[in-house]
């Protein structure tokens, strides 16, 4: 019996050192210290051995499975630690490792000056609105003065959606959108996109952006549109910018100018960006037709008014010195990266 208790002792010893998994060190613990154990069998057949020798066997085993016991606990801990090692390890965060860069984007020039417009309006006093991109003809045309018919009217081809429903040629449309809806005073600019059936070459897109200004306040004058314009587009280029109004005719302004910056390329003496003339066109403008103000229910005694048309792409092109639309389209990354 002596024997037995030793090799199961060796036996048991090894099996528990060479073991590195928790569940198998459980089922060690079983088979060698269980109720059906290999030690416990052992215990069990005692009663055969004589009174002289049952206190020494048992003494023996007793110490067996102490040995065992110790021998498992241990292991379990040790097993326990290593194995939180082990997750530590694997989860560890190496701070000291590079990061993903994530290039910083820049902002489009159209934006970039759209930005600077808004601040330079909301600045005298203007709120920014928006308006539909689709929408209805008695907006873009009648209420603004231009009936079916009026030659104004064919100058703006565009896409269609139904007889009266159309992308809108021209952000005016919010002039009417805005005096239907606020009394006066108002002052407000919308800038956003606008469409024409128009081919694309340097200087075209069917698709480009304005912003419209309007004003309407007592005794609002030529002069008030003046004062405006000449402040805003020193803002934008600098004192020393020169302007020229030089009379147009649009149907719902009545006197009506469009406006002209001086080149910025030839400070006026004439060179192909300015197509020799010295000027480049910046918008169109005038004071409020008073058709314009009935129609929109404001008594044009009682008040008056000016509007504006800006080309956002003309502003950007003049602001940068770019000669070509068509390159505010494409998004070529070259380009656009010198904006940063
Ligand atoms: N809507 C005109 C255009 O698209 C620009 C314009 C001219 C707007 C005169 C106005 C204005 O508000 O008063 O060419």
């Amino acid at each position: 019996m002596k024997e037995q208790l030793q090799e199961i002792k060796e036996q048991a010893t090894a099996a528990v050192k060479s073991c590195d998994d928790a569940k198998e060190l459980d089922a060690l613990r079983v088979k060698y210290l269980g109720k059906k154990g290999e030690l416990t069998a052992i215990l069990k057949s005692m009663g055969s051995l004589s009174a002289e020798e049952r206190p020494v066997m048992g003494q023996l085993a007793n110490q067996v499975r102490q040995t065992l016991e110790a021998a498992i606990t241990a292991k379990g801990e040790a097993l326990k630690a290593a194995g939180l090692e082990k997750k530590l390890r694997q989860e560890a965060l190496d701070v000291t490792m590079p990061g993903k860069q994530r290039p910083l984007g820049v902002r489009h020039p159209l934006n970039i000056v759209l930005d600077e417009l808004k601040e330079i309006f909301r600045g005298m006093g203007y709120t920014v609105v928006d308006g539909p991109e689709v929408e209805q003809t008695k907006y873009v045309f009648d209420m603004l003065n231009t009936l079916e018919g009026h030659p104004a009217r064919e100058e703006q081809d565009t896409f269609y959606i139904t007889d009266d429903i159309l992308l809108r040629t021209q952000t005016s449309s919010v002039q009417i959108r805005t005096m239907l809806k606020n009394k006066p005073p108002i002052a407000i600019i919308s800038p956003g996109r606008v469409y024409r059936s128009d081919a694309v070459d340097a200087t075209h897109s069917p698709i480009f952006h304005q912003c419209e200004g309007l004003v309407i306040d007592k005794k609002i004058t030529f002069g008030d549109l003046k004062g405006t314009l000449e402040v805003f587009a020193k803002r934008l280029y600098g004192e020393d910018v020169k302007l020229r109004f030089r009379p147009h005719h649009f149907p719902y302004t009545e006197p009506s100018a469009e406006v002209d910056l001086q080149c910025f390329k030839c400070g006026g003496k004439g060179c192909p960006l300015c197509k020799g003339e010295g000027w480049i066109e910046m918008l169109g403008s005038g004071q409020v037709h008073p058709q314009v103000l009935i129609n929109c229910g404001i008594d044009p005694r009682e008040y008056s008014g000016f509007a504006f048309g800006i080309g956002l792409e003309r502003i950007a092109m003049m602001r940068y010195n770019i000669d070509d639309m068509r390159l505010l389209y494409e998004n070529d990354r070259r380009f656009l990266v010198q904006f940063r």
